[in-house]
């Protein structure tokens, strides 16, 4: 037994200084004060410890910087804590850096998958007991036309590099599931929205912009419709198919909440004219459309009705309440947003964001 010992589970939680990771660990580190949680991070640039600085003088809770690439060192992490759950959510998660760059979203989200299967694997062999966690996404599904929902048993048709790296991952999981029955479980959700994200996708992108003064750049005709999730409402999912979910099941987490691209944005602007005093419409001039996506999917949206029937989930936010919470998060955390966009990240964020 190691000096951990004393804590009842001992989990990692993997890219746990990102966007939802941070979210998660500030929901399940107060909550279950007999767990330890050990977050797994290479910190890149979508990686921020100041997320987590609430959290820092807490017992159950660790950081190691580690590459999930780098087998060894998972290993030592995985004897160290004793593991006997994870939360995988280290990624690449930005499909437009995989449009330009796909090698990184190979690596991270297939190999390092696969390593922390390997690992799992290795500790059921060895007779300990392992719980598997896989944070998925609805883009493995593809693209959808204009009725018809994504449902467990849609085929899967990844259109990005970045989904198709996660489809492959999702594979693996199963994979593993089914060859070496592993206790697995996968979760597949929408499009989140809310503290803490990183200002490369769409909603805090467009917050940063407004208040900047700078073009809101709207892909194509703006009429892509994704399903915005509130991400505290997809940490209360996470929480429950850890803890109460089927082995070897995948569970689908959506927001029912559709918006195309254009009126997400259009409401961003009038929030905002709101917030600054300005007359409304005034915000909404910087609207800019600009060159589409390559493959850009059109319509993405989640049947969750299989989760509210097995485990009782249904988000709790509405949009419109989400949506000003973000906003309002963003307006008083603008050191946060501008940290996030300058130093070694600067360079990228004005080539790839500030002139389109
Ligand atoms: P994010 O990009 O904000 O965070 C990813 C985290 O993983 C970062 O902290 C990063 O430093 C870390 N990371 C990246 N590569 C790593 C590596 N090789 N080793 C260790 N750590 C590494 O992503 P997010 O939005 O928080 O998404 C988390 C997970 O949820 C991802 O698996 C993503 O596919 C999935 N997901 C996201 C959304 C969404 O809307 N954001 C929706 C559904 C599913
Ligand atoms: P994004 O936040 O990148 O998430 P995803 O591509 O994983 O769904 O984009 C959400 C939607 O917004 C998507 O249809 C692409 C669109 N979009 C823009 O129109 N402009 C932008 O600057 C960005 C980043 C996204």
């Amino acid at each position: 037994m190691t000096e951990f010992g004393k804590f009842k589970k001992r989990l990692i939680i993997s890219g746990g200084a990102g966007f939802i990771g941070s979210n998660l660990l500030h929901l399940m580190v107060p909550k279950y004060q007999d767990y330890l949680f050990v977050n797994v991070d290479i910190l890149t640039y979508a990686g921020n410890l100041a997320n987590l600085t609430q959290l820092e003088k807490s017992e159950n809770y660790k950081f190691e910087k580690i590459d999930i690439c780098d087998y060894e060192s998972l290993e030592r992490c995985f004897d160290k804590y004793d593991i006997n759950g994870i939360i995988h959510l280290a990624a690449e998660s930005h499909v437009d850096r995989s449009i330009t760059g796909p090698a990184d979203f190979i690596k991270t989200n297939i190999i390092g998958t696969f390593n922390l299967l390997e690992l799992a694997r290795k500790r059921k062999q060895a007779g300990k007991k392992l719980r598997f966690h896989h944070v998925s996404t609805d883009e493995v599904f593809g693209s959808l036309g204009e009725t018809g929902y994504f449902t467990e048993s849609t085929a899967y048709k990844p259109n990005s590099p970045y989904s198709a790296s996660k489809a492959s991952s999702d594979f693996l999981v199963r994979a593993y599931f089914k060859t070496y029955e592993l206790e697995v479980v996968t979760t597949n959700c929408s499009n989140n929205y809310g503290p803490y994200q990183f200002p490369e996708k769409l909603i805090p992108l467009m917050i940063r912009n407004a208040r900047a003064g700078l073009k809101l750049p709207v892909y194509g005709d703006g009429r892509n419709i994704r399903d915005w999730l509130y991400v505290e409402d997809h940490c209360r999912a996470l929480d429950l198919v850890f803890h109460e979910g089927r082995t070897g099941k995948t569970y689908n987490i959506g927001g029912f909440n559709e918006i195309e691209n254009i009126d997400l944005v259009r409401q961003i602007c009038r929030i905002i004219d709101e917030l600054d005093g300005k007359s409304d419409g005034t915000t909404e001039k910087q609207i800019e459309f600009v060159k589409d996506r390559p493959g850009h999917d059109r319509r993405y949206a989640i049947d969750a009705s299989f989760i509210e029937k097995e485990l009782g989930w249904r988000p709790k936010y509405k949009f419109e309440e989400g949506i000003k919470k973000t906003v309002l998060w963003y307006n008083e955390n603008e050191n946060w947003l501008e940290n996030c966009v300058s130093g070694r990240y600067l360079k990228y964020y004005e080539e790839n964001y500030n002139n389109r």
